[in-house]
């Protein structure tokens, strides 16, 4: 049987939109306050999907209490009361959006769990705004 279990986590996290190579007129332009140089923060909310085959004996596709631990100890640990510009070498370059935050996450996730599992992260930035990876 093809199924897949979600499990939500939480972070709270300060960010600035900002192209490096970019004049500081420009990055105004394109980010408006998102690119405030004293940063913003969100309640960032994280589902993560995974699907794959339940395991016949267990009837289980993952022990949830493990994908906790995992997105405990590899995202909400890292991520939470950051701020993403300065405190996570991921973001040294790259602008932390929404978007590539989402992909930061999901590329972290892939190395933690078993290849066998589809993964699939969704982040809300606010209640109204979200972005999924893969899309
Ligand atoms: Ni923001």
């Amino acid at each position: 049987m093809r199924i897949s279990v979600f499990r939500t986590a939480h972070f709270n996290a300060a960010h600035r939109l900002h192209v490096h190579n970019w004049s500081d007129q420009k990055n105004k332009e394109i980010f408006g306050l998102c690119n405030n140089p004293s940063y913003h923060g969100h309640n960032y909310e994280l589902t993560v999907k995974l699907t794959g085959e339940v395991d016949d004996e267990t009837g289980m596709l993952i022990d949830l209490n493990i994908l906790k631990q995992i997105i405990d100890d590899n995202i909400c640990k890292k991520f939470d009361h950051k701020n993403l510009n300065i405190d996570l070498d991921e973001f040294k370059t790259l602008n932390p959006t929404a978007e590539n935050i989402c992909f930061v996450i999901w590329t972290i996730l892939r190395d933690k769990l078993d290849s066998k599992l589809e993964i699939q992260v969704r982040l809300y930035e606010t209640p109204r705004n979200f972005v999924e990876f893969p899309a």
